[in-house]
C-alpha cells in the first residue's frame, strides 16, 4: 500500500489558471498519472503549497478534466485552503495525491438514460462522466441549477437543461423541479440520477428518485484529511455495514465513496 500511495503523490506544475464563473477558478496542472488513471467521479487530495505546512492538511477536489499529460480541478473559494489554492499562479507547484475514491457507477445495466443533476460547484465531477457516457454510447441528459446565470461552469458540458433561482437563465426554479417536470412526462427511458451539489439539493434528488422509483447515486463532499482511509476523518452515516456500539453505521467517504447509492446513506 505504501508504494502505491507513494506513486500517487506527484509534484505537479500549474500550467493554467482561469476563472470560469463567479468565484470558480480552474487550475490545470501537469500530472500524467492522474491524467491517465482518473475515472469519472474520482478526486485528488491537494496540498495548497508544496513543502508548505500551513495549511497542513490536503484538500479534496474532483478531477474536473484530463487531457494529454495534464488534469484540471475547479476550486470554489470556501475557506483558507481553497483561497490559497485559487490564488496559485502559473509555474507554481502543487502536491497532488490521487486519483482517489471510487468512480461513479456508470456502467451498470440497470438504467438506460443517465440524468446528471448538478448544483453549484458540484459540476466538477460531471464532465468526465458525460465524456465517458458519450464514449460508451449511453443516453444522458444534464440538469444544472444555480442561483443566477453568472454561476454556471458549463464549458465542458453539452445538452444542458439550465435552471436558476432568479429566472435569469432556463427554468425559473430549482433544478429538482426541472427534472421532475420531465420525469412526469416520461421523457427518459429507464433513467438513473447521478447528483452532486449542496446537501439539501441531494436530499431532494433522493426524494424525487424514490417518488419515481428510479436509481440515484449521490457524490458527497465531506471534510477530509488523509483521503486514503487512515485518519477516519470523513465518516458518513449509512444504512449498510457493521453497526458501532451506538447502533449507528458509518462508511468512509474517501475510500468507500465519494459516491453512494441513495439506499446506502443517511443524509
Ligand atoms: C470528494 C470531494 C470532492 C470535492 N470536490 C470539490 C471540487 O471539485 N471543487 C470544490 O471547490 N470543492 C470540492 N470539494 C470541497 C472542498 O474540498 C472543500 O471546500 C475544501 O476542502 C475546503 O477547504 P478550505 O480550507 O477552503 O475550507 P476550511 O473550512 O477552512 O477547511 C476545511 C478543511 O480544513 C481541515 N480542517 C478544518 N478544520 C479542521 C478541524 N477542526 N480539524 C481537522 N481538520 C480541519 C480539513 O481538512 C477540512 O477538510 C470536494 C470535497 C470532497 C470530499
Ligand atoms: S479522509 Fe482520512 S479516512 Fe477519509
Amino acid at each position: 500500500m505504501q508504494d502505491t500511495i507513494r506513486s500517487q503523490i506527484q509534484r505537479s506544475k500549474v500550467l493554467g489558471r482561469r476563472e470560469i464563473a463567479r468565484g470558480l477558478v480552474v487550475l490545470k496542472f501537469q500530472n500524467s498519472f492522474v491524467a491517465e488513471k482518473a475515472a469519472p467521479g474520482q478526486f485528488v487530495n491537494v496540498l495548497p503549497k508544496i513543502d508548505f505546512s500551513d495549511p497542513f492538511l490536503r484538500r479534496p477536489f474532483s478531477v474536473y478534466n484530463t487531457s494529454g499529460d495534464s488534469a484540471e480541478i475547479i476550486i470554489q473559494d470556501h475557506g483558507r485552503g481553497t483561497a490559497i489554492l485559487a490564488a496559485t499562479g502559473i509555474g507554481e507547484h502543487l502536491d497532488i495525491l490521487g486519483p482517489l475514491g471510487n468512480p461513479w457507477k456508470y456502467n451498470e445495466t440497470t438504467f438506460e438514460t443517465a440524468i446528471l443533476v448538478i448544483g453549484g460547484a458540484g459540476v466538477a465531477s460531471m464532465p468526465l462522466l458525460a465524456k465517458q457516457l458519450e464514449k460508451d454510447n449511453k443516453l444522458y441528459a444534464v440538469y444544472y441549477g444555480a442561483r443566477n446565470k453568472s454561476l454556471f461552469a458549463d464549458e465542458y458540458l453539452r445538452k444542458i437543461e439550465y435552471s436558476t433561482d432568479d429566472g435569469s437563465k432556463g427554468f425559473h426554479g430549482s433544478v429538482i423541479e426541472n427534472v421532475r417536470k420531465d420525469l412526469n412526462v416520461g421523457k427518459y427511458s429507464k433513467p438513473k440520477i447521478f447528483v452532486c451539489g449542496p446537501t439539501g439539493m441531494m436530499r431532494s434528488a433522493i426524494l424525487l428518485a424514490n417518488e419515481f422509483r428510479i436509481p440515484c447515486e449521490v457524490s458527497l463532499e465531506t471534510e477530509m484529511a488523509c483521503g486514503i482511509g487512515i485518519c477516519q476523518g470523513c465518516p458518513v452515516e449509512t444504512s449498510i455495514g457493521e453497526a458501532e456500539s451506538t447502533g449507528r453505521k458509518f462508511h468512509l467517504v474517501c475510500t468507500q465513496g465519494p459516491s453512494f447509492a441513495k439506499e446506502q446513506i443517511v443524509l
